[in-house]
This record gives structure tokens, C-alpha cells and sequence, in this order.
């Protein structure tokens, strides 16, 4: 039951889609930056959609103050509602509209529309921001021109926005201007401003054909030394779009800011890409392996959207991964060129099953392209994104790379510069590759993860699988039609050879079987490779045949994958009582571990044992009941076990992992340090560890090893964390990326008294809450990442979420909806925990005037 305090909801629907009753020419806009009144003058050409004759002007606008405005130059009153407003006059079939509205950036606390960020004007208008601007059609299929006139105090030096650069001059002793031109149609959702102290790292580029343009990465002064390799993965973003996609950029800038306070990552403006300051700025002091990795692949992601989002957008809301969807495979597909395409897809995969999986087997699971919503902005989520993703790259599995490349090519043909649909897309695919995606269309519009259950058989040397597949129910979608599941299988022969190399099955019923004949000995199946479907496979295995695959699949993926298996089964039984850790299991890490032909970063991944929360989840998708601390005990036992029966090899390849020189991001040398750290790690299990521990953290000249240190002595409380946390924090305490990190490792501390000392953590001088990256490495990083805390028995943590979501709610409705999502496994425990669950969240949906976004995913977690 919502307590009726809760806001209404209105429903948008896809089913009621309308075309908009105006098109827009041209917009042009005039920004007087003022910090608590801003002025914006809009100058819009409207022009009636013949398809919809006699609609009023129905424009939405937010939180604005309203001016003035005139239909051709005669002042009308419209009507004004909470959100925008309607002019039922008569209108010609052709007008200008002027309208000038006034908004307070400074009392922007929800980093939607124009805000200042540290003394920095910015905007972020995706969703639905760029009403908070001024009034306008705010939805995606309203495409036009912008020009851009920004008049500041010359103390705001740097005047952005989309497009070409126009002119720029003093208006006064005081004042000054710069105007833009953005000549490419673009929804009002990519329309970005910034203005500030900046200071900017350039790099000149040339098109493949020749074009030249200016490429800009602007931070506050001070971190201009930190802006080389988000420069460095713009240029290789930007040659990897040629040559795999013939995709050159079209303006004469590409710009990229780097702001403190934001909402999500990054996003993909025209021309004019704001990031997330953690997704930019980076020096070996300063970030990790891992940052320099996401800042690559983010900007990466960012500047695909230029072809993919921005010049073909969404037609509405619900397309939203036709352009999301397949950026994140066009990254990922990057990212795996530019590194280790097994590293990389297993990363993906490991990331897929945490957060998609999770959500599909939860009550907020709903389909890659939804039928409905109540806030937009709560469906920025991984299955729109990460299954996007994997729609498109089953797509290429069965047309084949070079059926992708042609059917893409043919979308940029039909539909360069409009706003599209997910059928329009399918349909690019059914012309150029000559398919039906009748059936495999349901990847969009079916939520769930399918269950695909193995059966195998052996007869006079055929060996037949039968694959069946069922979809479970999930809220709003009870029966589910079988999919198009691609599995790519290889037979391997019991002394490790490949019998039958990869080939590619396609289950398109219920249930199907295969045969493959004239084989020497029964084979043992390696299926899915490359994780071909995200689905679950359902599969009774052996420990001989699992070691089999570990230890000599041709397909990396699975070996690691089968290792994966391997430690779940083990942990499995460890759980329900087992005493023992098989020797085989350890004797196949160790041989994984020393092995120098594999790719230390591949080692490190195969040496990582399955997560506290997949676990849980695992346990209960089988109609069990999680218990946190019986987890958590089962896998420090398996750890120490390991760590035990692997001493010497972890200390030898600990040493040997050392990486000589000056630090460098490149994937070998972080693939080796991730191998040491995963050693660290183990090792703190045992004695050998602390020592070297506090080595690494004292000697270190880079921020990846000097972390790994802090957070093992930390973890494990080893003599001298407290001196070593406070060395860090007064080493840092000026740098917040840095610091996000300090607070985060101790919000993520498993040892008992969690949730005291996140309280403390909160009553930190530095907690600015209001900073969505320091509220996420406290709050969320504690509710997501230190599983015995947050479910601590007593419901603390669930109290100590609840009270931060009812503070941060009015603040930024946005990030609170986010983090909310952290109660979405409710149901996964013990009816006592799920009690105390329930209590906090309801205590939440009761607060008066609770966000839509909020109460939104609340009400959805619940099921009312
Ligand atoms: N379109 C952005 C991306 O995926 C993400 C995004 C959507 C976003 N809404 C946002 C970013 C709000 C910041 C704030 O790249
Ligand atoms: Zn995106």
C-alpha cells in the first residue's frame, strides 16, 4: 500500500506516442548569468504539424519565473501550470516565440538545468532538464539548430556551449560575451552551457578526410597536469570510429569539461561533453588502474554518441537503448581493441550479472525498451544499458561482423538526423542482412533473464544436447515467449583437445536438441562462449569436466567462467556444512596462478572469487534464504584455505608481478599489478601478508599500489592501518577524488562495526552530502559494498540508508532514486531482515512530499 502522502503518479506510456503538434526551426537563446537570477531569452520558429491541426501551444517548463513572452512580438498570457504552460490563442502555422524566463542556479541543488558547480555554471538537461531552462517542446523528436549568446561578469571568463565558435567581445568594463552555433538539428536534451575559471588542454586533430578541429579538455586550474589521458582516449575514440565504423566527426570543436558535482558520468552533449570530474582527471599519483580505465572508456562512450545519439536520436523516452544500448557495445567493443578482448569481456560479463542480473531477478526487472514510466530518470538503468548492449552484440553474432558493419551503415544512411524507434533500427538490420528479428525483437520487449537448462547425451559416437529455455515471470509480464538464444559451442575431448571448435547454435524453441557425430570419446561441452547470450545456464557438471574446461578450453572466457563454477559449488557447500576444500580446486588456481603463458590480468580475474551479493542472489533465485554473515564466513574460509595452500606462489608471483620504471596505465602493466594486488589480498588471509602491505602503501609512487596497501591493512586491521589511514587522509585531503576513495575503502571495511563507523564517517568534516560522488563512497558505497554491514541483524544499516535517503531526497531527487535502488534484493533474505527492510522503506515513501523519482522505485521495490 503507497501511503497517500506519496506524490501522484502520472504514467507516460509508449502505446499513447503522438508525434508533436509543433516542429521547431530554429532556437535561439541568450543566457545573463547571474548566480540567484539568471536571465534566459529564448527566440524560438515554431511551425504546425499539419498531422495535428488546431493543438495549442503546449510547452513544458519547471521552476521558472516567467518574464514575459510574445508571439510575433505581441505580448500573450499563457497559462501557466507546475509543469509549463499552454497558449490556446490562435496561432499562424508559422510564428516566432520570445520568452524570457529567470532561474536561480545557485539554489540548483538537484544538478538538473542550469547549476553552479563550485563557482561554475553548467547544465545538464538529459531527460528532461532543459525545462528548467526556459519553455520548450522538451522531448527528444523536437530537433533544431541552436545559436547561443552567453553575457557574463568578465570573472567568468570561459563561455561555452554546442557548435562552432562565433563571436566573443566586452560589452562593458564589466561584462562580456560569447556566442555559439550548433548547425546540427539536436533535441533540446543535448543542449549544454558552461561557464567558469577554466583553463583548457588542447590537441589538434584531422579527420580522416582532412578536416581539421580543435579539441579542448577544460578543468578548474590547478588540474590541467590531469587531463592527458582523457585527451589521449578522445584521439584513439575518435580514429577507432573511422576505421571500424567510417564515422568522422562533424564540428570544428569537440570539447569536454570536467565538473565536481554530478549526477551520473558523463554526458554526450553536441560538441560539448561534461563529465564527472572522476571520469577526467587523472595522474598515476592520483587514480587507479581501474580510473584510467572507466576514464577511457567513458569518454570513449561520450564521443560515440555523436553518431550514435545525437545525429540518429530517440524518437521518445522508451527508445532510450537504441542510442544507449548500442553506444555501450560500440565502447565496450573499443575498449576490448584498445586492451584484452577476454579481459574485457569477462569485466563486462562480471558487471552484467551484478547489476543486470540482479535487477531482472528483482521487482524493478522491466525491458530493455519499457512500456511505461512514471519518472524517466529511473530508467537510466543496467537493463536498458548493459542488456542493451547485449541485444546488439547478439545481433552481430548472427549476422556476422560483416552483416553488422552493413546494417549499421544503412542506418546512418536512412536515418542521419532523425529520431528514431528500436523497430527502425531492427529494420536496418532486416534490409541489409536479409533476416527476420521477429522473434529475436522480444530481447527488447520481454523483461527477464531466460534459464536455459542443458541435457547431454552419448550414443555410438554422437553426443546430442538438448537445450531448454523458460523465462521466469517478472513483474507486469507474467508468460514469456522463448527467445532467439545464440550459443556458441565447442566440444573438447577428455585429454583437453578441441574435438569440435566454436560453432554457433541458434535456439529459437522451447526446447532443442543437437547432435554431433563421429567423435572419438564423449566430448564435454564448452557452451555460451564469449558468454554468447546473457542468460543463466542451468547445467549439472562434474568437477572433472569443470577442471577440464578450466584448465584448457580454447575460449578464455569459459575457463574462466568454469572457475567461477568451480569456487560457487565449493562455496555452496561450504555453506551447507562442509568441512573440506577439495585439493583439486586449489591445485587448479595454483596452476592458473603461476601459469607465465596467460595474461596476469586474465590470472587476476580467474583468481577472484564470486561476490558476497552474487551469491545471495544465487541462493536465492534457487528458493533459499541469504544469510550475509553465513556468506561472508564462507568465503573468508575459502580464502584463507586458498591463501594457505598457495603461500609460496603467492609471495613468488607477488614479487615477480612488481613492475619496474615509472608508472604507466597500459593494460600489461595495471594487468600486473591487478595479479599483485589480487596475491596481496589473498596473502593478507595468512600471515604473509601485512608486512608487504605496508611496504607497498609506504613506498609507492602511484595511486593504484598505494590504495592496494591501504585497503589490505585496513580490512584486516593489520598493525598500522590507523596510521596509515590517517597518513592518507592528510597526503589527500585536498584532492576530493582522492578523498572519495579514502572514505569509500572504510565505508566498504567488512570488519564487525560497520555501521558505527559509517555513522562517524558521516559526521566527517569532509562529508559535503550534498556532492554526489562523496555521498555514493559513504552511503552507497556501504549499502552496496559491505554486505554483513548493511545487513547488519539488528536493520542499523537499513535505518542508516533510510535516514540519508529521507535527507538527500529533496535535495537530489536523482541520486537518492539511485541509491534507493540498494533495497531492491529485499526479498532475497530472511523474513525478519526483509521485515526491518520493509519498515525503512515505507518509513521512507511516508516522508511528506517525497520525490517521484524516490517514491517511484520505492513503491516498484515493495510491489504496490
Ligand atoms: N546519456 C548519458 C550517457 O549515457 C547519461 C545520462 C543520462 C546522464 N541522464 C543523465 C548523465 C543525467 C548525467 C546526468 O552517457
Ligand atoms: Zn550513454
Amino acid at each position: 500500500m503507497r501511503p497517500d502522502t506519496a506524490p501522484t503518479q502520472t504514467v507516460t506510456r509508449l502505446a499513447e506516442y503522438q508525434p508533436p503538434a509543433w516542429w521547431v526551426e530554429e532556437v535561439h537563446l541568450t543566457f545573463d548569468l547571474q548566480p540567484q537570477a539568471a536571465l534566459v531569452t529564448a527566440k524560438i520558429g515554431f511551425r504546425r504539424n499539419a498531422e495535428r491541426p488546431g493543438a495549442p501551444l503546449r510547452l513544458d517548463g519547471r521552476k521558472l519565473t516567467l518574464r514575459g513572452c510574445a508571439v510575433d512580438g505581441a505580448p500573450v498570457t499563457p497559462e501557466l501550470d507546475d509543469e509549463g504552460l499552454t497558449y490556446a490563442g490562435d496561432l499562424p502555422d508559422r510564428f516566432t516565440w520570445t520568452c524570457e524566463t529567470e532561474i536561480d542556479p545557485q539554489a540548483n541543488t538537484e544538478l538538473e538545468g542550469l547549476y553552479l558547480s563550485k563557482g561554475m555554471y553548467c547544465t545538464q538537461c538529459e531527460a528532461e532538464g532543459f525545462r528548467k531552462i526556459t519553455y520548450y517542446p522538451d522531448r527528444p523528436d523536437v530537433m533544431a539548430p541552436f545559436t547561443v549568446r552567453i553575457v557574463a561578469p568578465k570573472s567568468v571568463p570561459v563561455l561555452l556551449s554546442n557548435g562552432n565558435p562565433g563571436a566573443t567581445g566586452a560589452l562593458s568594463a564589466e561584462t562580456h560575451f560569447a556566442e555559439w552555433h550548433d548547425p546540427h538539428p539536436k533535441p533540446a536534451y543535448l543542449f549544454a552551457l558552461v561557464a567558469g575559471d577554466l583553463v583548457s588542454h588542447d590537441a589538434a586533430f584531422a579527420t580522416a578526410s582532412g578536416r581539421p578541429v580543435d579539441l579542448k579538455v577544460w578543468v578548474r586550474p590547478g588540474d590541467e597536469d590531469k587531463c592527458a589521458y582523457a585527451m589521449d582516449s578522445l584521439i584513439r575514440s575518435m580514429r577507432w570510429d573511422e576505421a571500424t565504423h567510417g564515422r568522422e566527426y562533424d564540428l570544428d570543436i569537440f570539447q569536454i569539461v570536467a565538473v565536481d558535482d554530478f549526477n551520473m558520468g558523463a554526458m554526450e552533449n553536441k560538441g560539448l561533453n561534461i563529465f564527472n570530474s572522476k571520469y577526467v582527471l587523472a595522474s598515476p599519483e592520483t587514480a587507479t588502474d581501474r580510473d584510467y580505465e572507466l576514464i577511457e572508456s567513458i569518454v570513449a562512450h561520450e564521443y560515440f554518441h555523436n553518431w550514435t545519439g545525437n545525429r540518429i536520436t530517440c524518437r521518445d523516452w522508451f527508445q532510450l537503448c537504441l542510442k544507449e544500448g548500442l553506444t555501450v557495445f560500440r565502447d565496450q567493443c573499443f575498449s576490448a581493441d584498445e586492451r584484452s578482448e577476454p579481459v574485457q569481456r569477462i569485466q563486462d560479463v562480471k558487471a552484467l550479472r551484478a547489476r543486470q542480473f540482479r535487477e531482472d531477478q528483482g521487482p524493478l526487472a522491466h525491458p530493455v525498451r519499457p512500456e511505461e514510466y512514471i519518472e524517466i530518470n529511473n530508467f537510466y538503468t543496467a537493463t536498458v544499458y548493459e542488456k542493451g548492449a547485449e541485444v546488439i552484440r547478439m545481433l552481430r553474432l548472427l549476422v556476422g561482423a560483416e552483416g553488422y558493419r552493413k546494417a549499421l551503415d544503412l542506418y546512418f544512411d536512412r536515418h542521419d538526423g532523425q529520431a528514431c524507434t528500436i523497430e527502425q533500427f531492427r529494420t536496418c538490420f532486416e534490409d541489409a542482412c536479409g533476416i527476420d528479428l521477429g522473434q529475436f525483437s522480444r530481447w527488447w520487449h520481454q523483461a527477464g533473464t531466460p534459464v536455459v537448462t542443458v541435457q547431454d547425451a552419448w550414443e555410438d559416437g554422437t553426443y546430442t544436447l538438448t537445450l531448454a529455455q523458460t523465462t521466469p515471470p517478472t513483474p507486469g509480464q507474467v508468460e514469456k515467449a522463448p527467445m532467439v538464444i545464440p550459443c556458441e559451442v565447442g566440444l573438447l575431448l577428455p585429454d583437453g583437445r578441441e574435438a569440435v571448435p566454436s560453432r554457433l547454435l541458434e535456439v529459437t524453441e522451447v526446447e532443442q536438441s543437437f547432435a554431433f557425430e563421429g567423435l572419438a570419446a564423449r566430448p564435454t561441452a564448452s557452451l555460451f562462449r564469449g558468454f554468447s547470450a546473457p542468460v543463466v545456464v542451468s547445467r549439472e557438471i562434474d568437477e572433472t569436466d569443470l577442471a577440464l574446461l578450466l584448465g584448457s578450453d580454447t575460449d578464455p572466457f569459459n575457463r574462466w567462467e568454469a572457475g567461477r563454477q568451480y569456487a560457487q559449488r565449493i562455496l555452496f557447500d561450504l555453506l551447507a556444512g562442509a568441512d573440506t576444500v577439495p585439493e583439486a580446486w586449489s591445485a587448479a588456481c595454483q596452476a592458473l596462478l603461476v601459469d607465465d603463458t596467460l595474461d596476469p590480468a586474465f590470472r587476476a580475474l580467474a583468481l577472484d572469487l564470486p561476490g558476497e551479493d552474487e551469491l545471495a542472489g544465487e541462493i536465492a533465485a534457487n528458493g533459499g534464504q541469504a544469510d550475509p554473515d553465513a556468506i561472508h564466513a564462507a568465503l573468508t574460509s575459502l580464502r584463507e584455505t586458498l591463501a594457505e595452500r598457495l603461500e609460496g606462489d603467492l609471495a613468488t608471483t607477488y614479487d615477480a608481478m612488481q613492475v619496474p620504471g615509472p608508472y604507466s596505465p597500459d593494460a600489461q602493466s595495471a594487468g600486473k599489478r591487478a595479479l599483485r594486488g589480487r596475491c596481496l589480498g589473498l596473502m593478507m588471509a595468512g600471515s604473509a601478508g601485512a608486512d608487504r602491505a605496508q611496504t607497498l602503501f609506504a613506498q609507492a609512487d602511484n595511486m593504484t599500489d598505494q590504495l592496494s596497501g591501504l585497503v589490505a591493512l585496513v580490512h584486516h586491521a593489520a598493525a598500522g592501518w590507523e596510521e596509515a589511514l590517517a597518513a592518507f587522509h592528510r597526503q589527500w585531503q585536498a584532492d576530493p577524488l582522492v578523498l572519495d576513495k579514502w572514505f569509500s575503502l572504510q565505508a566498504t571495511n567488512p570488519r564487525p562495526g560497520a555501521v558505527a563507523r559509517v555513522i562517524a564517517l558521516t559526521h566527517h568534516a569532509d562529508f559535503d552530502w550534498k556532492n554526489p560522488n562523496r555521498f555514493r563512497s559513504v552511503v552507497a558505497a556501504f549499502a552496496m559494498g559491505n554486505p554483513t554491514g548493511f545487513h547488519m541483524a539488528s536493520g542499523a544499516g537499513y535505518d542508516l540508508l533510510a535516514d540519508w535517503l529521507i535527507r538527500l531526497d529533496p535535495v537530489n531527487p536523482q541520486t537518492a532514486a539511485r541509491v534507493a535502488g540498494c533495497f531492491e534484493t529485499w526479498r532475497r533474505y530472511n523474513p525478519a531482515r526483509q521485515a526491518k527492510m520493509r519498515a525503512e522503506i515505507d518509513r521512507i515513501l511516508a516522508t511528506p512530499a517525497l520525490s517521484r523519482n524516490t517514491a517511484e522505485i520505492l513503491s516498484r521495490i515493495v510491489g504496490t
